[in-house]
């Protein structure tokens, strides 16, 4: 099954993009499963003006990300806690794209947080996104509670989280294998 891992902030300094990596490493070393991580901040969408498909369609938005979105099984979203939700730079990138690209397809949410909370609220409030466009959401859901001790120069440092990203990833292979079949 292919997942795309929708690595959301743009910020410079961002480490929620390690996690989205690992989980990305973990998800690839599983049998059955492709993981590809789409960076946003490298994707170059604008604030949304143009709904893909409908004209005028600037070229950034008719990059293969298109593609990508419409022929993958299923997402996993990533998402560092902003001010108590998730990052506007995944909003802004799943509604630049048609609901065909998520109907009925599973998503599973990651949030990443500084803090002791593992960015819950964000989590939360993916989950509401996903019922929004159409697809199914992965139950569990992963927190990373404080991501600057968990990494040291882009390598996973804590086993506890190590484990707690395999167990997540157990369920949703289940979830996302079930619901294909
Ligand atoms: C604008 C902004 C708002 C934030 N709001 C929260 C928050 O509401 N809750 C929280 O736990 N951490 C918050 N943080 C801290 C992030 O959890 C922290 O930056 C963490 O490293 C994950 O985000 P990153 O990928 O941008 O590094 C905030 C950070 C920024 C830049």
């Amino acid at each position: 099954m292919k997942i795309l891992i929708i690595s959301s902030t743009i910020r410079s300094g961002r480490k929620s993009h390690q996690v989205a990596l690992e989980v990305a490493k973990q998800l690839n070393a599983r049998e059955g499963f492709t993981a590809k991580v789409i960076d946003v901040a490298e994707t170059d969408l604008d604030n949304l003006k143009y709904l893909y498909k409908l004209d005028p369609s600037p070229s950034e938005i008719k990059s293969n990300i298109y593609d990508l979105f419409e022929n993958c099984d299923g997402y996993i979203f990533v998402s560092p806690e902003y001010n108590g939700s998730y990052c506007g730079a995944l909003k802004n990138t799943v509604d630049h794209y048609p609901k065909s690209c998520y109907h009925r397809k599973p998503i599973g949410v990651v949030a990443v947080s500084a803090g002791a909370m593992g960015g819950m609220r964000a989590a939360l409030q993916m989950q509401l996104l996903v019922l929004a466009l159409m697809a199914y959401p992965m139950p569990k859901m992963l927190l990373t509670p404080k991501v600057g001790d968990k990494f040291e120069d882009g390598r996973l440092m804590d086993n506890s989280f190590s484990g707690t990203i395999e167990s997540y990833l157990d369920d949703f292979t289940w979830f996302a294998s079930k619901l294909k079949s």
